[in-house]
């Protein structure tokens, strides 16, 4: 026994051990003091963060960022931080977080991402300060001034719905991908309110054009999917040359839309988005407002993000929405039988029958929660320090969203991964609040679709349901409910079958 203290004895006054708990000791205060009064988060590794622990995540379990990051929010709760490449970056995992966070005017600012032929400072949705201001109520303005997500725009949304349906028939109960139906719908429904132009269903072209800006989220998502650092040099070589590739296209593209309505123009008159903005442009320059952001240089891009942000949200969680009919037939069902009683089988679902149809509204609702589309949000970076339920938000610190964690919390919804429209109805049938669903986020921010995102699912995804009936297909392999991607998650490729409800002539 004496002789073990001894030891330890001798060992404490061996130089080596005395300088090793010495640098330690320095070393731990150090990160302590560096953490400062940050909201609490996991130790990572120096420089590399938590990295490390997310990429292990994804190879060990495959979990993607926002499974891995819910993990962590699992611990530490409404608000955490970490580290990545040096930085920190501060999570919200609570509905009330996001709301608490996102008023702020210290929050307004996107991080500044550089990716090469992508002007990701510009447009509306990647722009900070006074550009973002000037576009955001430019835009604001102008879509609600065009009807967009207004009762006055329900015939248009209508109209493209139809055709869909007919695309739809037109696979006659054979196996089909509900992907480009669904896709070129609601691109049809943005591009006829920011340019007048619309696309058939067969239009290989138009196609190819989809399949591109969908990769352009795909692949800023993998390289920002933590949007803490410049992920973006990681991404292979090629990756980042096809990225660049894309941006020149969908840049030429709009460049392209607008001169064709330079020509045609007619300020007083406008018949779209771009018009409007072409119209305001000139205002401006005639009253002599040169340092204006409503600009030649700025509307490719606040028509690129418009465009982009219109089509694949809505599209996804309509694609979301027709697998989880085909995986849950019972919910199916039951918005049918509500879709006869109220609507009937001789016209279309309508706006004003909305409110009769209680279980329809619940189940959109347990779409978006289930379907989540965009995980982590979008990022913000603060300008200023502020102060966040007692903790210091440092200026220049990216904050994200983990709305996938908020829509999964299991403290808050009773068995998350199951589908069941029912968590948002009352005993007496009746519709209960959606305070915890954040999928368009909160704040200065939010998204600026929303009222026509919300309009566009409606009124789609009950004319679906009320002319078919959508079947898994006999044999196909199991549906799988996880997707892939943290920044736009996306069904995997399924097949199913539709087939008319209504007798022809009837419907
Ligand atoms: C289900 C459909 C949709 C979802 C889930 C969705 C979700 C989001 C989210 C999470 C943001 C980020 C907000 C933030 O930074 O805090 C956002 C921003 C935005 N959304 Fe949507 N969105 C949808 C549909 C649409 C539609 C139809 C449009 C078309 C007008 C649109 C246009 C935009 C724009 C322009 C922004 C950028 C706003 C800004 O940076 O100030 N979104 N959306
Ligand atoms: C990027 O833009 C520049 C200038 O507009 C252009 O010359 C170049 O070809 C573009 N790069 C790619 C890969 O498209
Ligand atoms: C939805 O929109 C958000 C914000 O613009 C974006 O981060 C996300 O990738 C989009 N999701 C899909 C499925 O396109």
């Amino acid at each position: 026994m004496e002789s073990t203290i001894e030891y330890v004895y001798e060992q404490m006054l061996n130089r080596n051990v005395v300088v090793l708990i010495a640098v330690s000791l320095a070393v731990t205060y150090g990160l302590w003091n560096r953490r400062g009064n940050l909201p609490p988060g996991p130790w990572g590794l120096p420089y590399f963060g938590l990295v490390p622990y997310l990429l292990l995540m994804d190879w060990l379990y495959g979990l993607q960022r926002h499974e891995a990051l819910a993990r962590v929010a699992g611990r530490y709760g409404k608000v955490f931080s970490f580290t990545a490449f040096g930085r920190v970056v501060v999570v919200l995992n609570d509905a009330e977080a996001i709301k608490e966070a996102y008023q702020r005017r210290e929050m307004n600012d996107r991080p500044r991402m550089k990716v090469k032929n992508h002007s990701l400072g510009k447009g509306v949705a990647f722009a900070s300060g006074d550009c973002w201001k000037e576009q955001r109520s430019f835009s604001i303005r102008t879509l609600e001034s065009l009807g967009a997500g207004r009762p006055v725009h329900e015939e248009k949304i209508a109209q493209e719905a139809r055709t869909v349906l007919d695309e739809i028939a037109s696979h006659e109960g054979k196996p089909f991908d509900p992907k480009f139906p669904m896709l070129i719908c609601v691109s049809n429904i943005i591009s006829t309110l920011l340019f007048s132009i619309r696309h058939e269903y067969d239009d290989d072209k138009y196609k190819a054009f989809l399949d591109m800006i969908a990769e352009i989220t795909h692949l800023m998502g993998t390289s920002g999917a933590i949007q803490s650092a410049p992920l973006i040099k990681h991404l292979p070589l090629d990756s980042k040359k096809r990225l660049a590739e894309f941006g020149t296209t969908e840049c030429r593209y709009m460049i392209g839309i607008i001169k064709e309505h330079r020509k045609n123009l007619d300020p007083g008159n406008p018949k779209d988005f771009t018009d409007a903005y072409l119209g305001e442009i000139l205002a401006k320059v005639q009253s002599g407002e040169t340092e204006s952001h409503i600009s030649t240089e700025n509307l490719p891009h606040t028509l690129i993000h418009l465009y982009s942000a219109g089509t694949e949200n809505v599209s996804t969680t309509l694609r979301w929405g027709l697998m989880y009919m085909i995986a849950y037939p019972e919910v199916q069902a039951r918005v049918q039988e509500e879709l006869d009683r109220v609507v009937g089988p001789n016209r279309m679902p309508q706006l004003s029958d909305e409110a009769a149809l209680p279980y329809t509204q619940a189940t959109i609702l347990e779409l978006q929660r289930f379907s989540t589309v965009a995980p982590l949000g979008a990022a913000h970076v603060s300008t200023d320090e502020f102060n966040l339920y007692g903790y210091t938000i440092p200026a220049r610190t990216p904050v994200i969203p983990n709305t996938w964690a908020i829509h999964y919390d299991p403290k808050v919804w009773k068995e998350p991964a199951k589908f069941n429209p029912e968590r948002f109805l009352t005993e007496s049938n009746s519709l209960k609040g959606a305070d915890g669903i954040v999928s368009f986020s909160a704040g200065n921010r939010i998204c600026i679709g929303r009222h026509l995102a919300r309009m566009e699912m409606y009124l789609l995804f009950t004319h679906l349901l009320h002319r078919f009936n959508f079947r898994k297909v006999d044999g196909s392999p199991p549906l799988d409910f996880r997707g892939h991607g943290s920044f736009a998650r996306v069904p995997d490729l399924y097949l199913l079958r539709a087939t008319e409800r209504h007798q022809e002539g009837e419907s």
